[in-house]
């Protein structure tokens, strides 16, 4: 019983793995189920050639049939999928995979998630069904067409529960969106292979990064709150404009309120906040972590860590200050430990 889970199990990992292509092949065929399928063996130079399926000789039967370069398949069956490659003796002249086209599978919103930091050149996109062991996605109508000259950018590894891939695009970012972009994924699963076609503008997948929280100045009864654009923002940031979206907790009664203003109320114990695009109004992006607030003259040395707090701009050197104050109780007090260990 164990033995047979055993041969099972191993049967079962060699199987996946022959199947779970990891990369697109250099050259293959797409058939339909049931479909005649001709592949060509590549080479320059004449006479006979043999074929290998998966390195098995292939027996010729009234399926299959081979003519000269071309070995014809006259009705495409699953387990006829996988690398063929043709032979003149023991010299391997090409390779070709047989793929079939998926009869059907998940729509492209549901594979796969778009979004661009800024309106530069790049965008990025992430794959997460992990059927699917090699993806490629291409930009414009080369490759919604299959045509040679699609420029694809491929998958490598799975990382983060996905595949991450980067795409470069021409669109000017300072003249009104009018182009559509065309984006194109492939994806193979099992020797089937799935193709999907979505157009959108570069603003619809826009997320701009996390903005940074530069100070929280007093101003009579309010917080004015500095904040900076991400970096990955475009620029000039005057003209790709950004809002802010300020969370706050209220330092009374734990009340948490949202601003769109960049003047709060001044008693609040913490803040966080969040961008988008304010012309488009794209999707917001991640709220920063929430930072406390330090305001009024107290506890203003813990302004050294900007990372937690916000605080009023300080004069040049205040901080500095800080530094040596700490730096004087600890050598006062290294002092008395000397004195006490002479005692
Ligand atoms: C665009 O992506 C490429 C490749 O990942 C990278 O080298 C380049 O720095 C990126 N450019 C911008 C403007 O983000
Ligand atoms: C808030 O701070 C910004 C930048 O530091 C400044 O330009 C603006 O005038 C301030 N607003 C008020 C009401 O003080």
């Amino acid at each position: 019983m164990t033995r047979t889970l055993w041969i099972f199990g191993l049967l079962f990992i060699s199987l996946t793995e022959a199947y779970g292509l990891k990369y697109f092949p250099e050259n293959f065929v797409v058939a339909k189920r049931g479909d005649p399928v001709t592949l060509t063996c590549t080479t320059k130079t004449d006479g006979a050639v043999t074929w290998k399926f998966e390195d098995d000789e292939i027996d010729i039967d009234d399926n299959i049939q081979a003519d000269g370069k071309n070995l014809a398949v006259s009705e495409v069956a699953d387990i006829m999928l996988g690398e063929y490659t043709c032979w003149r003796g023991n010299q391997k002249l090409s390779s070709t995979h047989l793929l079939m086209e998926a009869d059907e599978g998940e729509e492209f919103d549901s594979l796969i998630k778009c979004r661009a930091k800024s309106y530069d050149c790049n965008f990025s996109c992430k794959w997460t069904n992990s059927r699917y062991t090699a993806v490629r996605l291409g930009l414009g109508p080369d490759c919604s067409e299959g045509g040679k000259s699609c420029h694809w950018v491929s998958s490598g590894v799975w990382q983060d529960g996905g595949f991450q891939l980067e795409l470069s695009h021409t669109l000017s970012p300072y003249t009104e969106e009018s182009t559509m972009l065309e984006l194109t994924a492939e994806a193979i699963s099992d020797h089937q292979i799935i193709r999907r076609t979505k157009r959108f503008y570069l603003r619809d997948i826009v997320q701009p990064d996390s903005p940074q929280i530069v100070n929280c100045q007093e101003v009579e009864q309010d917080l004015n709150v500095t904040i900076d654009p991400p970096s990955s923002w475009s620029t000039p940031h005057s003209f790709f404009s950004l809002e802010h979206e300020i969370e706050y907790t209220l330092k009374d009664d734990g009340e948490t309120r949202r601003s769109l203003s960049a003047l709060i109320p001044k008693r609040i114990s913490k803040l966080r906040v969040r961008s988008r695009d304010s012309l488009v109004q794209s999707t917001w992006s991640q709220w920063t972590p929430w930072k406390n607030v330090r305001s009024g003259k107290k506890d203003l040395c813990r302004c050294k860590n900007k990372e937690k707090f916000c605080c009023p701009e300080l004069p040049a050197g205040f901080l500095d200050g800080c530094k040596t104050k700490r730096k004087k109780k600890r050598s006062k007090d290294a002092t008395i430990n000397l004195i006490s260990n002479n005692v």
